[in-house]
């Protein structure tokens, strides 16, 4: 055993817009069903920006809460990353807009763009910041308005997709270097540049000059999620030195409930220690980690000192896990 710095989760909080749009909703213009949708995906409902209301508001409200829950201010933030594919603009980076908007000083603040993976990334990434000293109060955000990159005309990607957001407060603490120690305790990350075709956005400032929409092949997407997750959370467990036994929690992305079935089954995990927000809020891309962490804090499942396991993948293809105690 010895002394070292562990970046630890000290507040979480979450954003949802207020628009709650339903199975029947989406039917009423897209030739779909309700009973389609819950049985392929769980998914029930999901929630929508409305205009003006930008992926930066999102995470500025979500970024406050979590700020509240850790008794801290926006005056203490040194760091700021936001996870996100629907930035408000090409350029600044979302998070810059986030730090003018919460009143955060001169500091450190960029994106991630890692698309559904985004949130798992931004948190590896913030742990090296704060464990290395660079950053002593950082906001980890996932935020997304997937809805705006959706083709409304394709019924097998528009009725996945939802909005929201939700941040972590990552500050350092003392540990032993054991799996008793709060904070970040393993990662493992993954990028597979070649299956980019299976899921992407067909426009960019580079290429055709338009934000574009969103493609995918959803059976592909679906093989390479169960296999490729259950990869990292194993590798991510293995770097933590801990066993999935000793998870209290796992926190799926949540794109599709039988993804979350497919990914506990292979790996053997009660489906009774998985938090699954998919029917309330679809699939929020970055935000649906620390929308899901959120939920399962308000309802009094996960408590301090828990172990938790979060893993996502998502276009690049992307993917990833960390393993962290709160
Ligand atoms: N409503 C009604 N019918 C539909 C819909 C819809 N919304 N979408 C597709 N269908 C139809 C298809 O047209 C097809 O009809 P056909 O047989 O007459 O051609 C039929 O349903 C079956 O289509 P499949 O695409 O084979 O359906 P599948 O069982 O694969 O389910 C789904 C589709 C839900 C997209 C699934 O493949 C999936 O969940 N994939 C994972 C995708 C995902 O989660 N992506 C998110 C980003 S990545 C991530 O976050 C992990």
């Amino acid at each position: 055993m010895s002394a070292i710095i562990r970046s630890v989760v000290t507040g979480v909080g979450d954003y949802l817009p207020a628009r709650v749009v339903t199975n029947d909703d989406l039917s009423r213009f897209v030739d779909t069903s309700d009973a389609w949708i819950v049985e392929r995906t769980g998914i029930r409902q999901r929630r929508q920006v409305v205009e003006g209301e930008a992926v930066s508001d999102l995470a500025a409200a979500a970024a406050d809460r979590a700020l509240a829950a850790a008794g801290r201010r926006p005056a203490d933030i040194d760091l700021i990353i936001v996870a996100t594919t629907t930035a408000d603009l090409t350029f600044p980076a979302t998070a810059a807009i986030v730090q003018r908007k919460l009143g955060c000083p001169v500091g450190v603040a960029f994106d991630i763009q890692a698309v559904c993976s985004g949130f798992v990334y931004a948190l590896a990434v913030g742990d090296n910041f704060v464990a290395r000293g660079q950053a002593k109060c950082a906001l980890i955000i996932g935020s997304e308005a997937m809805t705006r990159l959706m083709d409304w005309s394709d019924r097998g990607t528009c009725v996945l997709f939802g909005d929201g957001a939700g941040a972590v407060v990552l500050e350092p603490g003392q540990g032993n270097g054991t799996v008793a120690d709060r904070g970040v305790l393993g990662v493992a990350l993954r990028c597979d540049g070649t299956k980019q075709d299976l899921l992407y956005v067909d426009g960019g400032p580079s290429t055709t000059g338009t934000v574009g929409k969103l493609r995918m092949h959803g059976k592909e997407v679906f093989r390479h999620a169960v296999v490729n997750i259950s990869e990292a959370v194993v590798a991510a467990a293995a770097a933590a030195g801990v066993s999935l036994a000793e998870v209290d929690w796992f926190i799926p992305h949540q794109a599709n409930q039988r993804i979350l079935e497919g990914v506990a089954k292979r790996l053997g995990i009660d489906g009774a220690r998985v938090i699954s927000t998919v029917a309330e809020h679809a699939n929020t891309s970055a935000a649906s980690i620390p929308l899901a962490m959120a939920q399962g804090i308000a309802d009094g499942r996960i408590k301090p000192g828990q172990l938790l396991l979060m893993e996502a993948m998502g276009g690049g293809l992307t993917w990833g896990a960390v393993v962290l105690r709160l």
